[in-house]
C-alpha cells in the first residue's frame, strides 16, 4: 500500500505480540509504537522493533499526533476507556475480542467513533480464518442444504483469565463465526456452566443457541479439559461438515443424510441412510490476523466496512449478556431481544474513510446487512 497506515499496539500480553507481529510484516500498516504498563512485556517485544517508539503510558500514545489509528489487545475490562481514549483523539481503533464489557459501553464507543468519523473495528479473527470463509462458501451455494443443526466445542487447559468468565472469553469465537455462518442472531439462548477451580469465575460452560430459520446450535467451552479441541460439526439437509481446525485437512464435507421414504402405514417411517464421499476442500494457507489487519487499514483508507463489523461486535456482546442471564435463571430459556432504541443512530455512518478522498461513502452497517439479506434470505453472500 502507498500510504500505509501508521498504527500503534496497546497490550503486549499473550495476543498482542501476534498483533505486533503481523503489523510489522504488513505493507498497509507501518507499526511506529507500542505500549503496556509492564515494563518486561514492553522490552521483551521493543527489542525485536528497535525502531518502535516504547511507552508504558496510554497518553503518549493518545497525544502522539503521528498515530492514526490505535490496536487494543488489553483485558476486556479495559476496552471502553482505552478506546474511547483513542477515538476521542481522533484515532481509528481496532479493539480485540469481545468489543467491550457491555452493549452499552459498545453503543458508547460505536456513538463516539460514528461521532469522531474514524473507523471501530472488533477483533474477531475467525471471520478472516480459510477454513470458515470456505465453509461460509458451501452454505451460500447451498452445498450442504437447509442449515438442520450445529455443535462446536472449544476447549483446553487454560488459560484461565482474570477478569472474565471462559464465556466472555472464547464464546467471541464460535458467537461472530455462527453470525457469518448463518446471517442471522439466535432468538433465544439457554445455558449452564461452573465455576471448577476460581470461585464465581465459570471456566466451562454449555450454550444452547435457537434460531429463527429453524436451525439450533450447541457450543462447549472449556478452559478445564485434558486436551485442545476446535471441531465444529454442521449438519445440512444435504451435506455436513466437519471443521476441526487443529486438523490438517480442517474442512471434511460428508456427502451423508437420512432421506425419509413415504410411510408404507400411518406413522410408520422408513428412513434411507445416505453415506457417499468425504471431501477434503484445499485451503489457503493463509494466517487470518494478517488478513484481519489488513482489512482494518484497507477500511480506513477505502472507508469501507470491515468484515468484523461493529455490528458483529455488537451482536456477540448482546449474545453473551443473553448467556449471563440465563446462567443467572439456572439455565432458563431467555430471549436474545433487541438492540435497544436509539442503536441505529450509533450504528449509522461508520467506517468513514480518511485519506482517501476519492473512496465512495462506505454503507451503513444496516445497509450492508440488508443488501446481504437481499442475495440470500438464510445465509449471508460472502462480501
Ligand atoms: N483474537 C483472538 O484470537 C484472541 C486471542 C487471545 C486473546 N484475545 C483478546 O486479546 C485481549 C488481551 O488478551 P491477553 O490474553 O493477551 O491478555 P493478557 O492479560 O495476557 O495481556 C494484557 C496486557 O495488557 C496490558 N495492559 C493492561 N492495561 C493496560 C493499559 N491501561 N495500558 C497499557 N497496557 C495495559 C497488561 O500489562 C498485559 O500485558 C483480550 O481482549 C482477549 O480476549 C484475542
Amino acid at each position: 500500500m502507498r500510504n500505509p497506515v501508521r498504527v500503534a499496539v496497546v497490550g503486549l500480553g499473550y495476543w498482542g505480540p501476534n498483533l505486533v507481529r503481523n503489523l510489522a510484516e504488513l505493507d498497509a500498516a507501518e507499526l511506529v509504537a507500542i505500549c503496556d504498563l509492564d515494563r518486561d512485556r514492553l522490552a521483551a517485544v521493543g527489542r525485536r522493533y528497535p525502531a518502535v517508539r516504547t511507552t508504558t503510558d496510554f497518553e503518549d500514545i493518545v497525544a502522539d499526533t503521528e498515530i492514526e489509528a490505535v490496536l487494543v489487545a488489553t483485558p476486556v475490562s479495559t476496552h471502553t476507556e482505552l478506546g474511547l481514549a483513542a477515538i476521542e483523539s481522533g484515532k481509528h481503533v481496532f479493539i480485540e475480542k469481545p468489543l467491550a464489557s457491555s452493549t452499552a459501553e459498545g453503543l458508547k464507543l460505536a456513538e463516539a467513533a460514528r461521532k469522531a468519523s474514524v473507523l471501530i473495528m472488533p477483533g474477531h479473527t475467525f471471520l478472516y480464518s480459510p477454513p470458515v470463509r470456505t465453509i461460509h462458501k458451501l452454505l451460500v451455494a447451498g452445498e450442504l442444504g437447509d442449515v438442520l443443526s450445529i455443535s462446536s466445542s472449544r476447549v483446553n487447559l487454560g488459560l484461565h483469565q482474570t477478569d472474565v468468565s471462559v464465556v466472555w472469553d472464547l464464546a467471541p469465537h464460535d458467537f461472530s463465526i455462527l453470525q457469518f455462518w448463518l446471517g442471522e442472531t439466535p432468538t433465544h439462548v439457554s445455558a449452564i456452566a461452573r465455576a471448577c477451580i476460581v470461585p464465581s469465575l465459570p471456566d466451562v460452560a454449555f450454550i444452547n443457541l435457537e434460531y429463527e430459520s429453524g436451525a439450533i446450535a450447541h457450543v462447549e467451552l472449556s478452559w478445564l479439559a485434558p486436551s485442545k479441541l476446535r471441531r465444529t460439526t454442521i449438519v445440512g439437509s444435504k451435506k455436513m461438515v466437519v471443521y476441526d481446525d487443529t486438523s490438517n485437512e480442517p474442512v471434511r464435507v460428508f456427502d451423508s443424510g437420512v432421506m425419509p421414504r413415504e410411510p408404507s402405514t400411518f406413522g410408520e417411517y422408513r428412513l434411507t441412510y445416505r453415506a457417499g464421499d468425504i471431501l477434503s476442500p484445499a485451503i489457503d494457507a493463509v494466517e487470518p490476523l494478517s488478513l484481519q489487519l489488513r482489512d482494518f487499514c484497507t477500511s480506513i483508507r477505502e472507508g469501507t466496512t470491515p468484515r468484523s463489523s461493529i455490528a458483529v461486535g455488537l451482536e456477540v456482546v448482546r449474545l453473551m449478556e443473553a448467556v449471563d442471564r440465563s446462567l443467572a435463571s439456572n439455565g432458563g430459556r431467555v430471549a436474545v431481544g433487541r438492540l435497544p432504541i436509539g442503536a441505529d443512530d450509533a450504528l449509522k455512518g461508520h467506517s468513514v474513510g480518511v485519506g482517501s478522498p476519492a473512496a465512495a461513502p462506505a454503507p451503513g452497517v444496516g445497509e450492508r446487512a440488508a443488501s446481504r439479506r437481499q442475495k440470500s434470505p438464510r445465509v449471508a453472500a460472502e462480501s
